[in-house]
């Protein structure tokens, strides 16, 4: 199994951390996907989607490697009542097939590998009935060595890219207490094109591609994406 990155402190704070993000458009965007499917959450986490996706009432299922983000989801009215089973994502099955399996916030990085990266795209495919969709989020790799992605009183966020590898490791700085603390989890960026591939690879190809949740469209200038693949 990975090293759990989102262990104790990390997960305490997620929901805080995470308030400001929006959740209502990606909430849009997998329900409509979603159909009157069944929907499988990679790296669900503290529920911050798979919840107001529940409420939506589209049957929501997850899989995380992380028991402490698992147990403030549980912690929440209604949590308990998501199926969730804990393992990587890229080799953990559950039972039953889905209209949509999806992984947002740059959740892909987390696998430092490329060969986990394509074990992640098979193993959505296998969870997928004909015409169903894998859908990520995620962030087009840096264009720069350094960056700066956060700088508040109490967190400094910098990420460290090198381009020859795809290697980024994230280096978050956060005031605890009056004391600063030091996380450096490593990550793997990847290309739109690399994940088309990784996509072909799994038998699924593209559908869409959009900037973001309000399906905007992708340009060179574009950051991020919202990406969607099908089973054929
Ligand atoms: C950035 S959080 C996103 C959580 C949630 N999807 C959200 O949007 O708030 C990433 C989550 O993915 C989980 N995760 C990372 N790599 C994983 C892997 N290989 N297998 C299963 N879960 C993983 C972490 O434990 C964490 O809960």
């Amino acid at each position: 199994m990975p090293r759990d990155w989102f262990a104790g402190s990390v997960a305490d704070r997620y929901d805080e951390h995470t308030a400001a993000l929006p959740v209502e458009p990606v909430v849009d965007v997998l329900a409509e996907l979603a159909g009157d499917g069944s929907v499988l959450e990679f790296g669900v986490g503290t529920g911050r989607i798979a919840m107001p996706l529940a409420a939506r009432g589209v049957p929501v299922h997850g899989i995380d490697l992380s028991p402490d983000m698992v147990a403030q989801l549980r912690a929440k009215p209604g949590g308990e009542e998501i199926p969730v089973a804990i393992g990587d994502f890229s080799t953990t099955t559950v039972d039953g097939t889905f209209s949509l399996v999806y992984l947002v916030r740059n959740t892909i990085m987390n696998v430092t590998a490329q060969e986990g990266q394509v074990a992640c795209f098979e193993n959505a495919a296998a969870h997928l009935e004909p015409g169903g969709c894998f859908l990520i989020e995620v962030v087009v790799p840096a264009d720069r060595p350094l960056s700066v992605f956060d700088l508040s009183d109490t967190h400094v966020g910098v990420d460290e890219y090198e381009a020859a590898t795809q290697a980024l490791v994230s280096h978050h700085f956060t005031l605890v207490e009056g004391r600063w603390e030091r996380l450096s989890p490593p990550f793997r960026a990847v290309s739109p094109a690399e994940l088309d591939l990784m996509a072909r690879i799994a038998g699924l190809r593209l559908r869409e591609r959009w900037s973001g949740w309000g399906r905007e469209p992708f340009t060179s200038g574009s950051t991020s994406h919202v990406s969607v693949w099908e089973r054929p």
